[in-house]
C-alpha cells in the first residue's frame, strides 16, 4: 500500500463508522430532456465496497448517471437510495466527485484544495498541510503554488483527483479520470484508486479505456442509450459478455 497520509481514515475507521452508505439502489431511475429519456429507468444495485466501473460508448448516459448519483442533478422518475436513506447533506458530505472535464478556481493548485477543505468546515490549522499531502499523493508538490489554469490538462486532472481525496469522502465518483494523461500517470492514478479502495473508499469510476476496466473493476455497469444493458461481476463481464452491444463494444467494435 502506498504511503497514506494521516488526514485518511484507517478501513477499521470505516468499518467502525456507524452509518454505512452501500448498498446504493436506483431505482426505475430516469431523466428526461426536451422530450428525451436521457436515462431510462435504470433499475441497480450496488453492494459491494470494490471499485465499480461504468462503461458505454459516447452519450450512453454515463456522465448524468454519476451526476445523478452524486446528486447534482434532480431525477425526473425513480430514487437513489443509500443505504436506504435518499440523499442529503450528510450523505453528499462523504462523497467526492472528479468530472470528466476539470473544474478549478482561478487560484493556486494548493488554495484549491484548501477552498473545498473549508467549504467541508475543515479547520484552518489542518487544511494547508492536508492539501500538501493530497498533492504529494498526485504527483503535484512541486506545482502547489503554481495557478491551476496554467497546469497542463493530464495535470488539472491529478489536481482535481488530490483535490476530492483530500476531502478523505467515503464515496469516490470519477469521471474518465485519465482520460488527457499519459501512461505513466495513467497507472500512477489507478494504483491511487485501487489504494483508496483498499482505505475502505468505494469508488464509482467512468471509463471508456477497456484495459483499464480490466484492470480496476470488481464490477462493470454497462450501458447503452440511457439504458442499464448489464451489471456483472468483472471477470464474467470481461469473459463472457451477455449482450451484443457490450460484446461489440469490447471488441472494439462500432455500437450504434
Ligand atoms: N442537459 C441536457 N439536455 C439534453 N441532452 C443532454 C443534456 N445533458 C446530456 N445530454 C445528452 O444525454 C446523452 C448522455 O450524455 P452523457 O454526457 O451522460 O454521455 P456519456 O456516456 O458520458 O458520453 P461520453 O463518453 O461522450 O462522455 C448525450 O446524448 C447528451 O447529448
Ligand atoms: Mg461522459
Amino acid at each position: 500500500m502506498l504511503d497514506y497520509p494521516r488526514f485518511f481514515a484507517t478501513p477499521e475507521d470505516r468499518a467502525l463508522s456507524s452509518e454505512r452508505l452501500l448498498p446504493l439502489e436506483l431505482r426505475r431511475l430516469s431523466l428526461q430532456a426536451r422530450g428525451q429519456r436521457l436515462i431510462d429507468s435504470v433499475d441497480l444495485k450496488v453492494q459491494d465496497p470494490g471499485i465499480s466501473v461504468i462503461m458505454g460508448p459516447n452519450g450512453s448516459g454515463k456522465s448524468l448517471l454519476l451526476r445523478l448519483m452524486h446528486g447534482l442533478i434532480e431525477p425526473t422518475e425513480g430514487a437513489i437510495l443509500w443505504a436506504g436513506t435518499p440523499m442529503n447533506g450528510q450523505i453528499r458530505r462523504r462523497q467526492a466527485m472528479v468530472f470528466q472535464k476539470p473544474v478549478l478556481l482561478r487560484r493556486t493548485a494548493a488554495a484549491n484544495i484548501t477552498h473545498a477543505l473549508s467549504l467541508r468546515g475543515v479547520g484552518r490549522s489542518e487544511r494547508g498541510s492536508r492539501a500538501f499531502e493530497a498533492l504529494q499523493l498526485a504527483g503535484l508538490e512541486r506545482q502547489a503554488f503554481t495557478p491551476a489554469r496554467v497546469l497542463s490538462g493530464g495535470e488539472q486532472q491529478r489536481l482535481c483527483l488530490a483535490r476530492a481525496l483530500s476531502l478523505d469522502p467515503d464515496i469516490l465518483f470519477l469521471d474518465e479520470p485519465t482520460a488527457s494523461l499519459d501512461p505513466a500517470s495513467t497507472l500512477a492514478i489507478e494504483r491511487l484508486l485501487i489504494d483508496a479502495q483498499h482505505r475502505g473508499i468505494k469508488v464509482i469510476v467512468v471509463t471508456h479505456d477497456v484495459g483499464q476496466a480490466r484492470r480496476l473493476a470488481q464490477d462493470v455497469v454497462f450501458l447503452h442509450h440511457g439504458r442499464l444493458i448489464e451489471y456483472q461481476s468483472a471477470p464474467r463481464f470481461f469473459e463472457r459478455p451477455e449482450s451484443d452491444v457490450a460484446r461489440s463494444f469490447m471488441a472494439g467494435g462500432l455500437v450504434l
